[in-house]
């Protein structure tokens, strides 16, 4: 079970797609007459914008990725333009800039495990169009400082909140706070519906853009589409009904998943807070961590890797494609057209772009003495070591006190 969301699918999610089985009404576009016709990814979207802080909440069955590249070409981005990414993110960041065509710039991290809001400024150039700014492992980035940097340059942030729906930012839900904000409902998420995406914004041309991307070039209207008012060719990204039905179940048990998680969380925190030298993240909004993560930090990175072994987990430098240093696609520049476009086109200008292991030292160190204990995430990939939704609060104290048996000799060598 990856994720939180998946173990509490239920007697709710059922009776929800029941529901749209029953009325046969499968597609977004049911009609406004038919009294079976339940609108679930309409209402899906409206609590979701609420929660974000925002107007306008767009489904889309093409999962977080697909947000991030319709994010990325409603914003105009594309030939010849630069994109600031983390190095420490999945690769479906970078992939959907690639996919826009244009070029991945990637950024440090800095303690709070997300963009190096100084490095993010020393990369700008005037190619650069926007940032997108990854919350990773269930907490918030520093938004106040990448903001200011952002607004300095008139360059917009797109929030990639895969990793962190249901997180918060000096009170408001993360997603609302950049020109978009992108969540992933895949099984690894907060909430599930199999895999679909939703984008937040504030911005209602945008929105409009957005929209008409996602169908056909269409202009939104409340249940369905107005037709006729096509401004450009546009593809399909239409959330189904039955992914809105479970997510619209899902999305009423996030304050469940988020109390649980937390408390699960200080319990751990809170056991092994005294081990000498151990250090962990700097959560920059404490009250806003979604908690499906305690990354801790160990003196060397040969600590880390030892302690990590005996607990059957993994630094996060091995942490498979959330480092830019395994993306071996990134690194060998592996277009699906093998053309070199983005990488090396001619609309790119002068240079070309390269990335290869070792370009961002300061990331590759800290993940290289970093590793994540799960508390509502499995992940073999990520967090293999710790614990899962349906854990109470004496396995989070048999987890804390495993840490604590492991760590101990290292730690106290
Ligand atoms: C940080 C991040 N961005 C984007 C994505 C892509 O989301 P999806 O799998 O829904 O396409 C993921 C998914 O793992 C992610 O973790």
């Amino acid at each position: 079970m990856p994720g939180p969301g998946v173990e509490l699918i239920g007697e709710e999610e059922i009776a929800e797609v029941m529901q749209v089985l029953t009325s046969r009404s499968l597609s977004r576009y049911g009609s406004a007459d038919d009294p079976d016709f339940g609108a679930k990814v309409r209402h899906v979207e409206v609590e979701i914008a609420s929660l974000a802080g925002v107007r306008y909440a767009l489904g889309l069955s093409g999962g977080g990725s697909g947000g991030l590249w319709i994010s990325l070409l409603g914003l105009g981005i594309g030939p010849g333009d630069e994109v600031i990414v983390p190095g420490f993110t999945f690769v479906a960041s970078i992939s959907a800039i690639v996919y826009a065509r244009a070029t991945p710039v990637l950024a440090e991290v800095d303690d709070s495990f997300n963009l190096d809001p100084a490095d993010v400024e020393a990369r700008i150039t005037p190619r650069t169009r926007a940032i997108i700014v990854v919350h990773m492992l269930g907490a918030p980035a520093r938004l106040d400082e990448l903001k200011d940097v952002a607004d300095r340059h008139g360059i917009p942030i797109i929030e990639d909140c895969a990793q962190a729906f249901g997180a918060t930012y000096q009170g408001q839900g993360v997603g609302g706070i950049g020109a978009t904000g992108v969540y992933s409902f895949n099984e690894y998420k907060t909430i599930t519906c199999g895999d679909g995406g939703m984008i937040v914004t504030d911005d209602e041309d945008l929105y409009g853009r957005l929209f008409a991307i996602h169908d056909q070039g269409h202009a939104p209207n409340r249940l369905g589409s107005k037709y006729a008012e096509r401004p450009f060719l546009g593809m399909n990204f239409r959330m189904t009904e039955l992914s809105g039905a479970v997510l619209l179940a899902q999305v009423r048990k996030l304050d469940l998943i988020r109390t649980h998680l937390r408390a699960n969380k200080k319990i751990v925190k809170t056991m092994i807070a005294d081990l000498p030298g151990l250090g962990f993240r700097t959560v920059v909004d404490p009250e806003g961590d979604l908690a499906t993560h305690l990354v801790v930090t160990f003196p060397s990175a040969e600590v880390a890797r030892n302690v990590a072994t005996e607990l059957g987990s993994i630094t996060l430098d091995a942490s498979g494609w959330h480092v830019y240093s395994n993306m071996e696609h990134l690194l060998q520049r592996r277009t699906v057209s093998g053309k070199g476009c983005p990488f090396d086109c001619s609309c790119y200008g002068t240079g070309e772009a390269d990335y290869y292991r070792g370009m961002l030292p300061l990331t590759d160190a800290l993940l290289a003495r970093s590793l994540s204990i799960g508390i509502g995430v499995f992940d073999a990939n990520l967090a293999p070591f710790g614990l899962r939704m349906s854990d109470d609060e004496a396995a989070a104290r048999r987890v804390a006190e495993r840490f604590c048996e492991v760590a101990t000799p290292y730690l106290a060598g």
